[in-house]
């Protein structure tokens, strides 16, 4: 185990350290950990493409502790953010706004708007209020893996590479919901935590950005993400996993089982000992408790990676059963739709 895995007052000087010196430094959040360094600094920014192996046009979230970080950082602060913020900050709400000078480009991509968000936990904020910068982080994994929700989760993926801050398992489990504030109708670009019925709650009008509806709608003209991570595959573990109707499970565990494969089955716990003929079968929760669920998700796909399983079986569950970030995150976890 990583000495420096033990989050003491030690090693939260350490990582504030690190960050003042532009370094990176894995932290947790409420969501999901992540792989933070100055947003101010390009060079201590590039550190974090480079570790992460992430593409340079997908642009990261910066964290701030205070509302009161927020002016210097944006062009324009719409009526509408001091009302989300109010609500949701700290909190699972990322707000895309127009970006000032002062962010570099390498943080967003080249682009002109920058994504912003206060955490909730405790250790996140205390990290950027000591580190006294705003802090750049996309979540702690390696492009293309399921997020780390645990400290263990990061150091699979980086081992020593990167210092961690160990505060546990993430309270919610999904990363945070996205909202562009800069277009006419606040849009959604990524599902999280926060609703789309939670936002218009708050804001009346808010919609979903065409590319996040194409999944359901087979015939849809295909429309370019506007958040630029979601035309990436993600959260994916090393099997391939197949989304698939409950009453056929069994039947291609035996269909694939005759070709030598062996089957890992992702289900409820309602229904885990319905799969006699698997490899093995891991619960994510009961269906009842879907924040449980959503909680639970990323680790059991990476779980996965720890047993000999070619093909992963999950059911296809509903937006009603799990709600929509949960079904958005294991249809891109899936190779086929
Ligand atoms: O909960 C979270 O959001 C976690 C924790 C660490 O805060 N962070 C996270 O970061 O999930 P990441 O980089 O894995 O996902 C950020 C998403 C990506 O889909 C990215 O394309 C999008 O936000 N994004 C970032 N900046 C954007 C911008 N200026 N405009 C549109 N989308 C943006
Ligand atoms: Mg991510």
């Amino acid at each position: 185990m990583h000495k420096n895995k033990i989050c003491t007052e030690n090693s939260m000087d350490e990582a504030v350290k690190i960050i003042k010196d532009g370094g990176v430094v894995a932290f947790p959040t409420e969501t999901v950990y992540g792989l933070g360094a100055n947003a101010l600094n390009k060079k201590a920014v590039s550190k974090i493409f480079v570790i992460k192996k992430r593409p340079l046009g997908n642009p990261l979230i910066v964290h701030i502790s205070d509302v009161s970080e927020l002016p210097k950082l944006v062009k324009h602060i719409p009526k509408i953010a001091d009302i989300l913020s109010r609500k949701f900050w700290p909190g699972s709400l990322t707000l895309v706004f127009l970006k000032n000078q002062l962010i570099p480009d390498n943080v967003v991509a080249n682009g002109d708007t920058v994504a912003i968000r206060i955490p909730k936990n405790k250790t996140a904020l205390d990290l950027i209020r000591k580190s006294g910068v705003p802090i750049a982080a996309p979540s702690a994994n390696l492009a293309g893996s399921p997020s780390s929700t645990t400290a263990q989760h990061v150091f699979d993926d980086f081992g020593k590479k990167v210092f961690i801050l160990d505060g546990g398992a993430c309270e919610i489990g999904l990363e945070s919901t996205v909202l562009d504030l800069t277009s006419e109708i606040p849009t959604i670009l990524r599902y999280g935590d926060v609703s789309f019925t939670d936002l218009k709650k708050e804001i009346g009008k808010v919609q979903i950005h065409p590319s996040l509806l194409e999944k359901k709608q087979k015939n849809s003209v295909k429309t370019t993400p506007k958040s630029p991570g979601m035309k990436y595959r993600h959260y994916a573990p090393k099997a391939d996993l197949l989304l698939v109707e409950k009453n056929k499970i069994n039947d291609l565990i035996k269909k694939y089982k005759k070709q030598g494969k062996n089957i890992g089955v992702m289900t409820t716990s309602e229904l885990k000992n319905n799969y006699p003929e698997a490899y093995v079968v891991l619960s994510i929760g009961s269906i009842k408790t879907p924040k449980i669920i959503a909680k639970n998700l990323f680790s059991v796909l990476r779980n996965f990676n720890n047993f000999n399983v070619d093909i992963i079986l999950s059911k296809n569950f509903t937006e009603k059963e799990v709600g929509a970030a949960i079904i958005d995150r294991l249809q891109r976890a899936s190779k086929k739709r």
